[in-house]
């Protein structure tokens, strides 16, 4: 729901930096987001899903001019990471400042949650300090969506658990629709530890959404149950899901979420599932890789096909401030 106090839009060149050409998504500005939080991206229809996009080119271009914007001027974005995260983390926190904002580390797990106050209370502590925004990363799937309807601070999901990752699925999708064109009837195969992954989940909202088929391949424990998903597809085989497809995102194994439970071994996996440039033949010429990071090379991927010319594992990483300065000025409308 779209909080009437919000201020309109404040995207504009910073007063102190240049004075450029607006962005033509600053002209819809007033038009509004309808959404105050980003939980996941199965809440975001198809035309929203493409406007973040088209949002996220326009802020890749400005940024790569070094001009600053003043859309978040005056707020502070809090980050809230209770996982560990690399990529993440650190573009959240380029984007928050091109855009204006100041950006404070949010230490839940080291502070008060492990004196057993609830992560509710917590950020409703650190709301009264003046943060408008949380980025939260958190181990319970759900915990960004009780966040929202607990504190007054727009919610971004920054993984939770094994449920969603919002922002890397919009990501991936913008690499994906650079490399191959319009996502409509393209085959998009993800392989490997789909069932305790996050991304996989958001992946498979928003690919679909963008028209794209999805085909699932991995151990049998891990694609179990995602045959009922509009649009996507349980492979048989490896072999199936790379037959034809236009690009294969490959998954890091979640031994975290005791994924090494379900796996005779790593060997194994890497014999059956593991992704190299032979295997990779079996899809369509030249198609591209994909990976979130991080890779545990020599186990899902080789190290040669991640620095491969197919790999677009560095355009991922790349792709990650512009959706989130997109993400969080279009939260912010
Ligand atoms: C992913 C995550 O944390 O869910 N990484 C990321 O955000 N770049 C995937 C992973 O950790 O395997």
């Amino acid at each position: 729901m779209r909080d009437p106090a919000e201020t309109p839009s404040r995207h504009r060149p910073d007063a102190g930096g240049v004075v450029v050409s607006l962005p033509i998504a600053d002209a819809e500005a007033t038009t509004g987001w309808p959404h105050r939080h980003l939980l996941d991206v199965d809440q975001l229809t198809r035309a929203e899903l493409e406007q973040c996009l088209d949002l996220a080119v326009e802020m890749r271009e400005l940024r790569n001019r070094r001009e600053t914007l003043s859309t978040l001027r005056g707020e502070v974005v809090g980050l809230a990471f209770c996982e560990p995260s690399t990529r993440t983390r650190v573009s959240f926190e380029l984007a928050a400042t091109a855009l204006g904002a100041q950006v404070v580390d949010l230490p839940i797990e080291a502070s008060s949650v492990a004196k057993g106050e609830s992560l509710v209370d917590t950020l409703r502590a650190l709301e009264r300090t003046g943060i408008s925004t949380i980025v939260l990363r958190h181990p319970m799937g759900g915990a960004p969506y009780l966040a929202a309807r607990s504190v007054g601070a727009r919610i971004v999901n920054a993984g939770d658990g094994a449920h969603a990752h919002p922002t890397q699925a919009l990501l991936d999708a913008l690499t994906l629709r650079e490399a191959l064109g319009p996502l409509d009837g393209k085959k998009i195969a993800i392989v490997g530890d789909i069932g305790h992954s996050r991304v996989a989940r958001s992946n498979m909202h928003s690919l679909t959404a963008l028209g794209a088929s999805v085909w699932l391949a991995g151990p049998t424990d891990w694609v179990h149950g995602f045959d009922d998903w509009p649009g996507v597809t349980v492979a048989h085989s490896l072999e199936d899901a790379l037959a034809d497809a236009d690009a294969v995102v490959a998954l890091r194994i979640q031994l975290e979420r005791e994924a090494g439970g379900e796996m005779r071994s790593l060997r194994d996996y890497t014999t059956q599932w593991g992704l190299d440039e032979g295997r990779m033949e079996l899809a369509r010429p030249g198609t591209p890789l994909l990976h979130p990071g991080p890779t545990n090379e020599g186990v899902e991927i080789t190290a040669e096909l991640a620095t491969s010319s197919r790999s677009l594992i560095g355009t991922q990483v790349a792709n990650g401030v512009p959706i989130r300065m997109a993400v969080l000025s279009l939260l912010a409308r």
